[in-house]
């Protein structure tokens, strides 16, 4: 039996999971690190602790296996997107990485918009300039560290560092490269019109590769610090949310998944490029060869619940420890004696400002309709729903760009909710399904290390070995019509409401 490994390098820790061939984990090792804030809307990272965390992790899951590491076919990465690292010529880190949920570089993104042109921006990089992504980072540093730009002579992306730890070499792959606002999505190459823009020395970015590629193989150092063999393949790995979607079997047109976690995605595979003129939503290579995604990224979906739980639930909260469950349950519970509608209450989950598709940092949530008759458990139905109506409005965008989903896989902590996954399904209309494995973005990894290796022919191939889904539940159809007058009310709040949120935030 042959093994593999994905290292998975999250904002939080980094978690390593020993596959077998056929998908089973085997065992798992985590690592935290701290993500460093020195001023408001800044996020940080160490590079050296995300080398540790993985050497750490790699070792912890070779002990707690005892497998051979020459059984070991190949490692792969899946990685915290957008962040920027340096390195000098020697690959010494230069300082503490820029991360994706780093806001400073809004300043930035209007000066690479302005350089470059919004509409050409859109065109070459398949999205607008983002303060999490990485140009206006590179730009940030040119203009507020020079010192430290003028030894920069690598730039990389989190878990490309790390696979220059393991294995010496300098590289990125595409799903991570297409996240910088650096590449040329549709053409696969950087883009030497935007490094113009920026003054950047192409010679700076690292050459590129496809996911499934081996690049380059374990040193003989990284052999003495991890316990693995050396020269064992490292494959190219992929970006958290493209590794998920092979982790969840997202590998060819048709398939989707949605994620209800902190943040919520709507993310389908396409096999041609599809750029949203208007870059509601992003473009990103898959981490299928020649393939991409249409995606999108709402910032608040299971945290509206959350801060609905946190702020109103303490009863449910209390209860739930008494009972020995979650009160996650008891709230569901609660929502489902609501009607449908919410008795005529509709919830906006703007808490965070928005992203997809509103690209409004200054949208806030809003409850509509509110009235004396309305009690708690409309409330929390309202917000339920106002979560799934953001998803559907992200996914009714894929489907104006012809990427039209036909299954849908539900992830993250929102989909251990079997109300809320039927909720999806009838206001999707579409079949909801989920992975039997939780461990999306690391089995992707490992999917793309043991397609590097040989052991599959292709991803979406080893997506069928490795990848088992649950029964899904079917849609509604009585539901879904009654959901759909509430939803198009929803998509036609925040255009009237867009005026208001800017005046608020001046106040
Ligand atoms: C995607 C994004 C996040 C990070 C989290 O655009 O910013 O999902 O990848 O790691």
């Amino acid at each position: 039996m042959k093994y593999v490994l994905g290292v998975d390098l999250g904002t939080s820790g980094t978690k390593t999971v020993l596959f077998d061939e056929e998908g089973r984990a085997v065992a798992s090792a985590s690592k935290e690190y701290p993500l460093y804030q020195p001023e408001n809307g800044w996020a940080e990272q160490e590079p050296d602790d995300w080398w540790l965390a993985a050497r750490d992790t790699i070792r912890g899951v070779l002990d707690k296996s005892g497998v051979n590491p020459a059984d070991i076919a190949c490692l792969g990465i899946s990685g915290q997107m957008h962040g920027l690292v340096m390195t000098d010529a020697e690959g010494n880190a230069l300082g503490r990485s820029i991360l994706w949920c780093d806001g400073r570089t809004g300043k930035q993104c209007e000066e690479l918009t302005r350089r470059v042109g919004k509409e050409r921006l859109i065109a070459i990089s398949a999205n607008p300039a983002l303060t999490g992504f990485t140009a206006g980072k590179v730009l940030w540093v040119q203009q507020n560290d020079p010192e430290r730009w003028a030894k920069a002579r690598h730039i990389m992306l989190p878990k490309d560092y790390v696979r220059y730890r393991l294995t010496g070499e300098y590289l990125c792959e595409y799903s991570d490269a297409s996240g910088t606002n650096l590449l040329d999505v549709p053409h696969r190459r950087w883009s030497e019109e935007i490094a113009a823009a920026l003054g950047l020395d192409l010679s700076l970015l690292p050459p590129l590769r496809e996911s499934s590629a081996v690049c380059g193989t374990i040193t003989k150092e990284a052999a003495a610090e991890t316990g693995l063999c050396c020269g064992m393949p490292v494959a190219g790995g992929a970006a958290d949310n493209m590794a998920g979607a092979i982790g969840t079997g997202v590998a060819r047109a048709g398939k989707a998944f949605t994620t209800i976690g902190t943040s919520g995605v709507v993310y389908a595979h396409s096999d041609s490029v599809q750029i949203d003129p208007a870059g509601r939503v992003h473009t990103f290579c898959s981490a299928v060869p020649g393939a991409y995604t249409v995606m999108s990224c709402t910032l608040a979906a299971g945290l509206s619940l959350k801060w609905f739980r946190d702020t109103f639930c303490r009863a449910e909260i209390q209860a739930a420890e008494e009972m020995g469950t979650d009160p996650y349950v008891l709230m569901n519970e609660e929502a489902a004696r609501s009607p449908v509608g919410a008795n005529r209450l509709i919830f906006l989950p703007y808490l965070m400002g928005e992203r997809s598709p509103l690209l409004d940092s200054d949208a806030r949530g809003a409850f509509i309709g509110l009235s004396a008759m309305h009690t708690r458990r409309d409330l929390l139905r309202a917000v339920m729903e106002g979560v799934i109506y953001s998803q559907r409005q992200n996914l009714d965008i894929l489907r104006g760009m012809h990427v039209v989903p036909e299954t849908m896989l539900a992830c993250g902590g929102g989909a251990k909710s079997p109300f809320w996954r039927q909720m999806m399904a009838d206001v999707f209309g579409m079949p909801v399904a989920t992975a039997q494995s939780t461990e999306g973005p690391a089995l992707g990894a490992a999917i793309l290390a043991g397609t590097a290796a040989g052991l599959y022919a292709s991803v979406p191939e080893a997506c069928e070995k490795m990848i088992r889904e649950d029964e899904p539940l079917l849609p509604d159809k009585a539901k879904g019509e009654a959901y759909e007058p509430y939803y198009r009310l929803y998509a036609s709040l925040y255009p009237n409401l867009a005026e208001s949120y800017a005046r608020l935030a001046k106040l």
